[in-house]
């Protein structure tokens, strides 16, 4: 690929999805970008942009791009000081300011494979059995069809679970009747419970109802800050007053012109 054909793809990944990709990441790209020429059967990258910038090729091949260039590492309780700060928390704030009147409405944004909004909806039944009348809503979203599908699927291998206590284990999770698969499945009432769907955030986006709590983790490293501090803009226009954001450990709102006050490290609340 030459400088001037990455630079170009950087563009429109930029345009696009939000996320930078500096000429550093020219060699993953290729090497990640192959398996789709050949699949496309596409013998050089000028084939396969030929194809991506085409009517068609927007159509379909954005989707496949999108999975080639983002990263969806993620994992159970993954920061769990968050979840400790929502029970101890931000939950007993919520309840004691609305009682049992209307549902808690949680998003995860960027939910990738689906570990973080089960976590959620995890933390919440057990919060749910402690607090007789609380109901909750779960919505995840991530751009990336290929990660939405399994996340909805909800089949992880069993080591994925090390670290959850056997008590969560017993009551959250199915295992695979095949043992030597080492498999486990969310249960179904679990499942049920999140309405996963795909959402870009470099889309405008409004839903019918504001949010008590949007968590957005290790998905804004990506971007750079103009297009962090827009979508926090917007995440801000759907949070409801006295809600609260949760932003990966690595992030930072430093400096950032917003209607939020800190309420604990990488923890926010809608002023
Ligand atoms: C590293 S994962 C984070 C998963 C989870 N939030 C966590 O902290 O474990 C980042 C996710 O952001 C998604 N993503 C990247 N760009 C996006 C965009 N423009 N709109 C929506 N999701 C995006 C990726 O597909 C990926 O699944």
């Amino acid at each position: 690929m030459s400088d001037k054909e990455f630079k170009r793809l950087s563009e429109f990944i930029h345009t696009e999805v939000g996320i930078k990709l500096p000429s550093s990441k020219k060699v993953m790209v290729e090497a990640r970008l192959q398996k789709r020429l050949r699949l496309l059967g596409k013998a050089h990258y000028r084939d396969y942009y030929e194809y991506l910038f085409s009517p068609e090729g927007l159509e379909e091949e954005l989707v496949h791009l999108i999975d080639v260039i983002t990263t969806n590492t993620t994992e159970f309780f993954r920061e769990p000081r968050h979840f400790e700060i929502m029970n101890e928390q931000t939950l007993p704030l919520w309840r004691s300011e609305n009682g049992s009147g209307r549902p808690f409405r949680l998003w995860s944004a960027g939910c990738s494979t689906g570990e973080e909004p089960y976590t959620l909806c995890i933390v919440l039944s057990e919060f749910a059995a402690r607090s007789p009348g609380f109901r909750f809503s779960v919505m995840a979203t991530d751009i990336s069809t290929r990660v939405l599908s399994m996340a909805k699927n909800g089949v992880y291998p069993e080591e994925r679970l090390a670290k959850m206590s056997m008590e969560l284990k017993r009551r959250y999770f199915l295992r695979s009747k095949d043992r030597a698969k080492r498999l486990v499945r969310v249960a179904p009432d679990i499942r049920r419970i999140i309405d996963f769907r795909r959402l870009n955030f470099m889309e405008s986006f409004a839903f019918p109802e504001p949010l008590d709590t949007i968590f957005c983790r290790n998905v804004m490293i990506y971007f750079d800050r103009a297009t962090q501090e827009r979508l926090l803009q917007k995440f801000c226009t759907q949070l409801l007053t006295g809600g609260f954001l949760f932003i990966g450990h690595s992030e930072s709102l430093t400096g950032m012109d917003l209607p939020l006050r800190q309420h604990a490290p990488t923890v926010y609340r809608k002023i």
